[in-house]
């Protein structure tokens, strides 16, 4: 998410100015093939270890059907059933245009995926990460809500000189965030949905901290944009952390 401007023009007003055709016609038989080795792969890595309402938005969102997705037919899925629609943006947008997108129930996708060669390192999230790893959760109506009013709240804060907050509070749940589910342990956040590394190591590794999900520990836990997480927030339920999220307004978030 966030940080690097690639802006389209000299002023920019809104996030409308950040939007690029996707230009679908532009990927290239590699590209597609790229995306299907990627989604093969990574389903068979996740298997079960990711929370049931992902599961179910790649079926709803029919994410595995071949080939890099068209933005319209996802969004002809999408926006009838959370009202969340996506737009192609040729990079990572600031922190004020991406929290104004989700606050409009808009998600920005990159309008590129990586090559072969870098199938595992990403300079800035590419199609992959942002399709795969964030739409099938914004299909469930519970975080589709939760993402929008963390947009609400990040243009609060941002405007308050607080974004770091709401960054920390987004990192923590929608983007690296684990949960349970029936008592077991089960990745939650697009970053590690979409990641063949940090998957198993998030929900494995004895050398990080795995600690309850709260807002107040979301936002005094500092994150890593650059490497695996040292620490994980874990919500005890994905119910109990969208209703926690939800009653948060932007006051009390810039109390915190
Ligand atoms: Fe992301």
């Amino acid at each position: 998410m966030l940080h690097r401007a690639i802006a389209t023009k000299e002023q920019p007003v809104g996030w409308q100015d950040y939007v690029v055709p996707q230009d679908w016609e532009s990927f290239t038989a590699d590209d597609h093939a790229v995306w299907d080795l990627l989604f093969a792969r990574q389903v068979d890595l996740l298997g079960t270890r990711v929370v049931t309402p992902f599961l179910d938005g790649i079926d709803l969102l029919r994410l595995s059907h071949p080939g890099v997705p068209d933005i319209e037919e996802l969004n002809a899925i999408l926006k009838p059933r959370t009202g969340w629609q996506t737009v192609a943006v040729a990079g990572l947008v600031p922190d004020e245009i991406f929290f104004g997108m989700l606050s409009e129930r808009i998600f920005p996708v990159g309008n590129f995926i990586r090559t072969r060669e870098e199938l595992d390192y990403l300079e800035e999230p590419d199609c992959f990460h942002d399709m795969f790893g964030h739409i099938p959760m914004l299909a469930n109506h519970d975080f589709a809500e939760m993402t929008k009013h963390i947009g609400e709240l990040g243009s609060a804060a941002i405007a308050a000189g607080q974004g770091h907050k709401a960054a920390r509070l987004y990192w923590h749940s929608v983007e690296f965030g684990l949960a349970r589910e029936h008592g077991e342990l089960k990745i939650l956040g697009a970053g590690l949905a979409s990641s063949f590394g940090e998957a198993h190591f998030s929900l494995e590794s004895d050398a990080v901290e795995r600690l309850p999900f709260s807002v107040g520990k979301a936002i005094d836990t500092p994150y890593k944009h650059d490497a695996f997480q040292p620490r994980y927030l874990v919500s005890e339920t994905l119910e109990g952390t969208v209703d926690e999220v939800l009653g948060l307004s932007a006051e009390r978030l810039l109390a915190l």
